[in-house]
């Protein structure tokens, strides 16, 4: 067992990692955990996976830089996405990241949220109606992927007739940022930024000529600045639009479907939390451990470093193992263990420090009220086939869930 985990470790490559690898990362990241907590790769960036790590690198963020540019520069060549990952509050350090921060986070005050609250659970009960009627449904076509695009819709005004083009745009965004990608991936995500660009240009100049609420709409706080007059430039709107349109979407249709198969698979904390609904916030917690949609996280660094009694050289690029550290038996008690009541639970799934994720109250909303309701509405829902795995390092989810419910 320990000589296998070894090898596991040892061969462990981010380029080329296998289909035992996508179906259940956890053996390996056990084993790096284990045996090589700071694992350099072939092409020469390191691999993180225990908790102190990944803490100290979200933390320091003078020494772990988020800015792309030199990382993405041979990825994507001048492309529209290297124009639009590059101009991401995300990966951007400060000024551009604390200016485009403070004005999405003034939009998402936990009164904002609260406001969201009654839109959500009607969205939810009418998708509800709808799997009971259908009988025989896909979890994530049918549910988890339709919540968020209507919630994020919601917080940028977006007209319900335009949002049906927004998943395909963000998966296609998104997909081109796994460790490898190939040239029909890479094709795909630069025509979905140039195609929502043009969509974007059309909407922010409906909203310049007829402003929002700016308490409740993204887009026209973007617009409008801070009160101090800072300002965004149209480059920095769209692309920042972009970021918040794709940043919510496939994360939470993941929790969501992540956490429908994973109560399915532990049938005593399914029974446990169709018994007791009041569990429903350790259990997206422990859903936001256990199966964290978002896998992994990368810096790069700005200086000479010593990590874990490694030392990385300045202009190191760096792999933040979200999954692995969330399995860290350092700081979780039986860390395999799926528990929907496990407390304490500070997981990373939300990342940590300067960028710790500006949604992730709502994205905690949107899955407490769509496992809870659904799990009240079909407590005797049963998969009917092998849900179809996304094939992703990065955003790890299901792109198809095959499932029979019945209102008992
Ligand atoms: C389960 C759902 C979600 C997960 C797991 C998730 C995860 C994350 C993580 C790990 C980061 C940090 C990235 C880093 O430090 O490199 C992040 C950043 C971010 N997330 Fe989320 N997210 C989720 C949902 C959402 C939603 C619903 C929104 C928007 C409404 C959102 C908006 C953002 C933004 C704007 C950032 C960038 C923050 C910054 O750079 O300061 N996320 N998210």
């Amino acid at each position: 067992m320990d000589a296998n985990a070894r090898e596991l470790a040892q061969n462990f490559d981010i380029e080329r990692l296998t289909r035992e690898f996508y179906e259940n990362p956890y053996p390996t990241y056990r084993a790096l955990r284990q045996h090589a907590p700071v694992k350099r790769m072939p092409n020469g960036s390191y691999f993180l996976t225990r908790y102190d790590d990944l803490l100290a690198a979200y933390k320091n963020t003078d020494i772990f830089s988020s800015d792309k540019k030199k990382e993405f520069a041979p990825k994507y060549g001048v492309s529209p996405l290297y124009e639009h990952h590059t101009t991401s509050l995300v990966f951007n350090d400060p000024p551009i990241h604390t200016s485009v921060r403070r004005l999405i986070m003034g939009a998402l005050s936990p009164r904002a949220i609260a406001g969201m609250e009654a839109d959500l659970i009607a969205l939810v009960e009418r998708l509800l109606d709808a799997l009971a009627e259908k009988g025989e449904v896909d979890l994530i076509g049918d549910y988890a992927a339709a919540i968020p695009v209507e919630v994020i819709g919601n917080l940028l005004d977006v007209p319900r007739d335009e949002r049906a083009p927004l998943r395909g745009w963000s998966l296609a965004i998104l997909g081109a940022l796994e460790p490898v990608i190939d040239k029909e991936a890479l094709a795909r995500g630069n025509s979905a930024v140039e195609d929502f660009l043009d969509y974007l240009r059309g909407l922010v100049a409906r909203r310049r000529a007829k402003p929002g609420n700016p308490d409740r709409d993204v887009l026209t706080r973007l617009i409008q600045g801070e009160s101090d007059g800072a300002r965004l430039s149209e480059k920095e709107l769209l692309h920042n639009c972009i970021f918040l349109l794709n940043a919510g979407h496939e994360t939470t249709t993941n929790l969501i479907g992540n956490g429908l198969v994973a109560l399915s698979k532990h049938e005593v904390e399914q029974a446990r939390l169709i018994e007791s609904p009041e569990l429903i916030k350790t259990a997206v917690e422990e859903i936001l451990r256990y199966e964290s949609s978002n896998q992994l996280g990368n810096r790069m660094t700005t200086r000479e470093v010593e990590l874990g009694g490694v030392s990385l050289p300045s202009g190191t690029s760096v792999t933040l193992c979200i999954g692995a550290a969330n399995r860290d038996e350092k700081h979780f008690h039986d860390p395999e263990k799926f528990d929907i009541a496990r407390q304490p639970n500070r997981h990373l799934a939300f990342g940590s420090g300067a960028h710790q994720c500006a949604g992730m109250a709502l994205a905690r909303l949107e899955g407490a009220i769509a496992i809870s309701r659904f799990l009240g509405r079909f407590p005797a829902y049963a998969l009917k086939a092998a849900p179809v795995r996304g094939g992703r390092a990065r955003f790890r989810g299901f792109l198809s869930v095959p499932c029979t419910v019945s209102q008992e």
